[in-house]
């Protein structure tokens, strides 16, 4: 599923993240920015050990949820991979949806600054960090519209699901925002 916000394209597709061909891939890594299983295992794997070692010297103290942080993206054909922490979900009243609205907008704000034309992001927050699913694509595609009709940039913003279930959820947000 596609939607024009202005000039800009928001897409849903279905697929692994590390293999998409955006300048910019957004990494669902944890705080410490000490890698993981899920994208973060996928990413890291596919980009190979330059990702992490300039994690290592750049941002020592690590990254907190809400944030994102840069690196260059080693093997992957991406420009950038932003490093982003979403919240741990502690069954909503410790601002979890505050932060993973922050988290998308600061990749946004990233890929504005770095001049990316294009991002792709996972559902961040929803494997091992336990959001459920269909408050977080609500969340994610709120503020992802709302950036880039404040913005008009970057022209193209995907948004990969692992699984057909998690496209569902997102698509049925999307028809219902954008009908
Ligand atoms: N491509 C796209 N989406 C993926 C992929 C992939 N290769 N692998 C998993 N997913 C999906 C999951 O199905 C889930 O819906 O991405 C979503 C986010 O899942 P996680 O990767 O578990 O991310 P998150 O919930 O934000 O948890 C972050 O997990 O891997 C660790 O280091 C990471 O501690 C951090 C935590």
């Amino acid at each position: 599923m596609r939607k024009q916000i202005g000039s800009c394209l928001l897409e849903l597709d279905v697929g692994d993240i590390s293999l998409e061909q955006t300048d910019a891939i957004v990494n669902a890594a944890n705080s410490a920015l000490a890698g993981g299983g899920g994208v973060d295992g996928a990413i890291h794997r596919a980009a190979g050990p330059l990702p992490m070692q300039q994690t290592r010297e750049r941002y020592p103290e690590g990254c907190p949820a809400g944030h994102a942080v840069v690196t260059d993206a080693g093997r992957l054909s991406a420009r950038y991979i932003f490093h982003a922490v979403g919240p741990i979900w502690q069954g909503g009243r410790f601002q979890e949806a505050d932060l993973l609205r922050s988290v998308y907008s600061e990749c946004l704000r990233l890929a504005r600054e770095l001049n990316c034309q294009s991002i792709a992001f996972p559902a961040i927050s929803t494997g091992a960090y336990g959001y459920p699913l269909d408050l977080a694509t609500e969340t994610a595609l709120l503020q992802i519209i709302e950036d880039l009709r404040t913005w008009q940039q970057p022209a193209h913003v995907r948004c990969i699901c692992f699984h057909e279930g998690i496209l569902g959820a997102y698509g049925r947000v999307l028809e219902r925002l954008i009908p």
